[in-house]
């Protein structure tokens, strides 16, 4: 079925929004940022609140260096882009749970499915990953002269909509499912609706975004991206690049800092979601 991504729709109820949508390109958030950083003081300005959209990446790229699976009219990917100083945002390393939370509550709205969060940027629907998210830091001109300051922000959001299991790379099939697979439908037909349409998810998204990345709405958004955790309370291994130990994660901070308690330790360790990431260890 034909899903093509239209941007009037998903504009519709987000007037703010600057979108543009790709047929192809190589990753939406690479460029996000190449648009960021070729930008003068002037430019820059306009850039904030752009969101880009493309059918099918040819590099779509994951957290730690990692490849994003982007086939053609399969999945919806999105960046946004944001300059910090335009809005009352939460902090950087909260943009990416925050982003989390807005996505679940945009699959459930529209699906009426639960959706659960592996710490730290993972969307999980009928026991796969649906979605990914790649928040990425860009330095902008500021406005007090030539230096530059970190006030980019490009938040990359990848769901995957359709196809079956066996459509992935045999290497990620374990792991990856699509909203199709995991059989989220809209909520508005009895019989359970059609598959999401990319437009639909996209248009509620960006609303969605707008509420979560919010401060003043923080401590709602870190509450359920505690209720959604995955992780809480189970054995998992804490991955730093070569290297890895096996820990239980106790809890979420305020910020969405996991801590962990390794095993043979007394002692929690406060990880952040830089370099680290988590594995199941049961
Ligand atoms: C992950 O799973 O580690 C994060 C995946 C993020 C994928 C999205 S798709 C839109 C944007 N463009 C990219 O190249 N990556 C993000």
């Amino acid at each position: 079925m034909s899903d093509p991504l239209v941007k009037e729709e998903i504009g519709r109820d987000n007037p703010g929004k600057k979108i543009v949508i790709f047929d192809e390109i190589d990753s939406t958030n690479t460029e996000a940022k190449r648009m960021l950083e070729k930008a003068d003081l002037r430019e820059v300005q306009n850039l904030h609140d752009t969101v880009l959209i493309a059918d099918h990446q040819t590099q779509g790229r994951g957290r730690l260096g990692r490849n994003f699976y982007s086939p053609h009219e399969s999945g919806l990917y999105l960046s946004l882009i944001l300059l910090r100083d335009k809005g009352d945002y939460v902090v950087p390393t909260m943009m990416t749970p925050a982003a989390a939370v807005a996505v679940c509550r945009t699959l459930e709205k529209l699906s009426g499915t639960e959706c659960r969060i592996k710490w730290v940027n993972d969307i999980f629907a009928g026991g796969k990953k649906v979605c990914g998210i790649l928040t990425e830091g860009v330095l902008t001109p500021s406005s007090e002269g030539t230096a530059q300051t970190f006030n980019g922000v490009v938040i990359g959001i990848g769901i995957n909509v359709r196809g079956a299991e066996d459509a992935f790379p045999q290497d990620i099939q374990h792991i990856a499912g699509s909203l199709e697979s995991a059989g989220l439908k809209g909520n508005d037909s009895e019989k359970g609706g059609p598959v999401l349409s990319r437009n639909a998810i996209a248009s509620e998204l960006l609303r969605q975004l707008d509420i979560a990345l919010r401060e003043e709405n923080r401590m709602e958004t870190v509450e359920e991206y505690r209720a959604k955790s995955l992780v809480i309370g189970r054995r998992i291994n804490v991955i730093q690049g070569d290297s890895s130990y096996p820990a239980e994660a106790v809890s979420l901070t305020d910020d969405c800092h996991l801590l962990v308690k390794p095993e043979g330790s007394e002692q929690l360790v406060e990880l952040q979601s830089g370099e680290v990431s988590v594995r199941f260890a049961d």
